[in-house]
């Protein structure tokens, strides 16, 4: 036969609701993303907050659920106390060797928050902070009155608290790379001790705290602090073939895209071996590809202090298709993985680049636009078999199904993989072969590497068109993304 995938999607299984915070974000302070990017008081686009409003108008058209902030490794020597009230304090940041004016603080932070219509989720500084300045954070937000710092919040202008629902315990502490990084042991007890202290100013948050999957590393950590804490927190970037001079490599970036099922799965053993896989949920809460291979060899470090990710032309259909796997992996995981916060949001590697005069929204703002836009909140349990994408163990097709919450519409998120090759697949829904035509929504381009640029910002965008099925069949484009919506009686 001519058909080079099959698609199975029963209906009579119990399907997952899965949590929009998968559809959340991340700002760190460094480059552009904060000062520059979401905030430039002065500029005749921003507000009189500061706040970019074509910035703004755009992140709404990605329905965030949740943002992390301040880093990342930004975080790990931040001081919270220099970014509140009149008197900012500039400070110089060790991670990424910039003045910081502090002018962007916790206020403006949520205030940016409601302005997008996502939640505020604060990352804390456990490299070179306190267990007790971590608290006395949770105290300036969250605690309504009586309190040293509660009160400092009244005196700077909101007697309200700003009630920030998310918190985590540090970033990435593991790393060498990181301010005060840590060894196991001292991070087991520095999260016991800081969860016990923050949930005593506020139970009611949602706790997370830097992990990794890696047993070494995260079972002693749950082994001490399991009881205290929500979620662990683990970043996921796959490195592609691709930066400053070098032209994309879509078969590498695309290679990547079973990378994050694996990470899912190694932290779900880690989770059922510390015994906590029933309470304790997943937030991959940096995630995106990366490219870092620079031709002489520069490492990676001057790679992003030099502002490099910000180069439009390495933001392809592939950066795009590799997305829309991470999401559907997640999504497939709806149970365990309950958070997941592209990094960044805006500028360098992220999927809004922003310039003086205006934004251009990259390949993968169109991926996470239609999946936090087309889809329904149930994972249904579909299946795809296909060969593999040519050098690679990626099988060609990827198959997300979801369906609507009043069970009348079912919508199949269908990825080609292959660059070049059209794919002949087979659906079938319900034990039924699909027949006819179905609304859809197509992202493509004329090529594998497209991308979106300031002087042709259209080159990849979604497009309204329909699907026609026949015994099932239907022809899937190169380097595309498709999402069907079919209608059940
Ligand atoms: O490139 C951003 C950095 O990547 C973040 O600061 C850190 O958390 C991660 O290593």
């Amino acid at each position: 036969s001519s058909t080079d995938a099959t698609v199975g999607v029963p209906l009579d299984g119990v399907p997952v609701r899965y949590s929009r915070d998968l559809f959340g974000h991340f700002v760190e302070h460094f480059h552009r993303q904060v000062y520059g990017g979401i905030y430039e008081p002065g500029s005749p686009l921003s507000d009189a907050s500061g706040f970019r409003l074509d910035v703004v108008e755009a992140m709404r058209e990605l329905r965030p659920s949740v943002v992390r902030w301040p880093g990342g490794c930004f975080v790990s020597s931040y001081h919270w106390l220099d970014g509140v009230g009149p008197d900012r304090r500039s400070h110089y940041d060790k991670a990424w060797r910039v003045s910081d004016p502090n002018t962007f603080g916790t206020a403006e932070f949520v205030a940016w928050c409601a302005a997008i219509g996502a939640a505020p989720y604060v990352c804390t500084n456990a490299g070179t902070g306190t267990a007790e300045e971590m608290s006395d954070w949770v105290e300036y937000c969250n605690l309504p009155e009586g309190g040293r710092w509660s009160d400092l919040r009244a005196q700077h202008g909101s007697p309200e608290p700003l009630a920030v629902p998310f918190w985590s315990i540090g970033n990435e502490n593991y790393g060498a790379w990181e301010m005060g990084a840590k060894t196991p042991a001292e991070w087991a007890v520095l999260v016991r001790e800081a969860a016990k202290m923050m949930r005593r100013v506020d139970e009611s948050i949602t706790l997370l705290t830097a992990a990794r999957a890696d047993l070494e590393w995260t079972l002693p950590l749950l082994e001490a602090a399991g009881p205290y804490v929500d979620m662990v927190s683990i970043h996921g970037y796959w490195d592609k073939l691709d930066q400053v001079d070098h032209p994309s490599d879509y078969r590498t970036a695309v290679g990547q895209s079973l990378g994050p099922q694996h990470d899912i799965s190694r932290t779900v053993a880690i989770l059922e071996a510390a015994g906590l896989g029933d309470r304790v949920t997943i937030a991959f809460d940096e995630w995106n590809l990366r490219g870092w291979h620079h031709p002489d060899g520069t490492s990676r470090r001057a790679i992003e202090a030099r502002d490099r990710n910000d180069d439009n032309s390495t933001y392809t259909m592939a950066d795009a298709l590799f997305s829309a796997s991470f999401l559907s992996s997640c999504l497939r995981a709806g149970d365990t993985v309950r958070m997941a916060n592209i990094a960044p949001s805006v500028n360098t590697r992220g999927p809004l680049f922003v310039h003086p005069d205006g934004v251009v929204r990259r390949s993968t703002f169109h991926t996470l636009a239609l999946f936090a836009g087309e889809l329904g909140p149930l994972v249904l349990d579909a299946t795809a078999t296909s060969r593999t994408l040519d050098g690679t163990d990626v099988p060609v097709l990827d198959v997300l199904a979801t369906v609507s919450e009043a069970g009348d519409e079912v919508q199949l998120v269908l990825v080609n993989r292959d660059p070049e090759r059209t794919l002949e697949c087979r659906v079938s829904l319900g034990g039924r072969l699909l027949e006819g035509d179905h609304p859809a929504t197509l992202l493509t381009a004329d090529g594998p590497d497209a991308y979106n640029d300031v002087d042709h910002p259209t080159s990849v965008v979604p497009r309204s068109v329909t699907t026609h099925f026949a015994e099932g069949g239907t022809a899937l484009g190169p380097h595309s993304l498709t999402v069907v919506r079919v209608a059940l009686p």
